[in-house]
């Protein structure tokens, strides 16, 4: 069964219930050719979403990717690009960056979603997100820099990243057309947003949040820490016939009710495989309490 398709908002856009994140993507060291069948495979799966942020791989990442598109541009129409800007770090490629820091001035923005159409060979962005909330952050200013992107046809949605939800009212009381989402850490090692309000904030406005670093970036299986969460996700795969932990993960992560969108950071198909399966899963709600509580080390009250 392929990927479900889900609005994100309910204006939209339609993305793959599962997202392929490609921030890890030169550390998989594909050739152009490899590249264009991991995209042809994740495709066929339905996994039709992919994440990218102007800054991955120093910079290289939505170049690596357009490259291996360039392979065969027919493939642009079955994919929603979701890419990210607002981050500023020192680079060969950016010399005048001096120190990381964030950037939303409205010069910037445009700047660099021009710049990511440039590296995916399109002419339009599914989905553009401020990747962290700028300190300096004038709300108009951004606002004026997504409307000109907006009515150029160059980007046809607006999101946020690692928002706080008074962040993402401050911004969307600035704009005529609402923010889709806000792509957040969320995992069972991560349970921020479960309490901050962003969650609640999502489900409020219907719309789904992107779930980044599901399973902490890998730590969920390397770190001595998590062994009594590892021990309770095994044991809940063997009651619900998952095939692995990371599938029990991924249910957890989808039964929130604001319906996160898990974006998947692997890049072996073996594993994106596996993680779609999780779909098909259903925990109970002791079963998902159970995970709260083993990566959190307590009950709830
Ligand atoms: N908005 C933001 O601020 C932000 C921040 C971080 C990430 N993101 C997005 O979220 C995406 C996913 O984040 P992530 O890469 O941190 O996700 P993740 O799924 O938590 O971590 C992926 C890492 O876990 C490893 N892994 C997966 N299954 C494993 C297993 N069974 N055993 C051992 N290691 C395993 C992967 O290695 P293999 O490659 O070997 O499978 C990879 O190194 C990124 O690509 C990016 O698009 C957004």
């Amino acid at each position: 069964m392929p990927v479900t398709r889900v609005l994100v908002s309910p204006e939209g856009p339609q993305f793959s219930r599962l997202i392929l994140g490609y921030w890890r993507l030169l550390e998989w060291r594909m050739s152009p050719q490899e590249l264009l069948g991991f995209i042809e495979q994740h495709l066929e799966l339905g996994i039709t979403t992919i994440d990218h942020a102007d800054i991955y791989g120093s910079y290289g990442c939505e170049a690596a990717f357009g490259q291996a598109l360039r392979l065969k541009p027919s493939l642009r129409e079955q994919l929603q690009i979701v890419t990210k800007c607002g981050i500023a770090l020192p680079s060969t490629t950016h010399p005048d960056h001096r120190l990381p820091h964030y950037n939303s001035e409205k010069t910037h923005i445009i700047a660099s979603a021009e710049q990511s159409l440039r590296h995916f060979n399109t002419d339009r962005l599914d989905l553009l997100l401020i990747h962290r909330p700028d300190y300096l952050m004038d709300a108009d200013e951004m606002a004026k820099a997504f409307n000109s992107l907006k009515k150029s046809g160059k980007v046809r949605h607006f999101g946020v990243s690692n928002f706080t939800p008074s962040q993402f009212e401050l911004l969307q009381s600035r704009l005529d057309y609402p923010l889709v989402t806000n792509q957040v850490e969320l995992s069972p090692l991560n349970q921020n947003t479960l309490t901050d309000g962003t969650l609640d904030q999502c489900q409020r406005r219907h719309l789904k949040p992107m779930a980044w670093s599901c399973l902490g970036g890998g730590r969920l299986f390397s770190e001595q820490a998590y062994q009594p969460l590892r021990d309770e996700l095994a044991q809940i795969a063997l009651e619900v016939d998952a095939a692995s932990i990371e599938q029990v993960v991924y249910a957890w992560v989808m039964m929130l009710p604001s319906q996160p969108l898990p974006i998947l950071g692997s890049g072996k198909i073996a594993r994106v495989k596996q993680a779609v399966q999780a779909e098909n899963i259903q925990l109970s709600r002791q079963q998902w309490y159970r995970i709260r509580r083993a990566a959190l080390g307590r009950d709830v009250d």
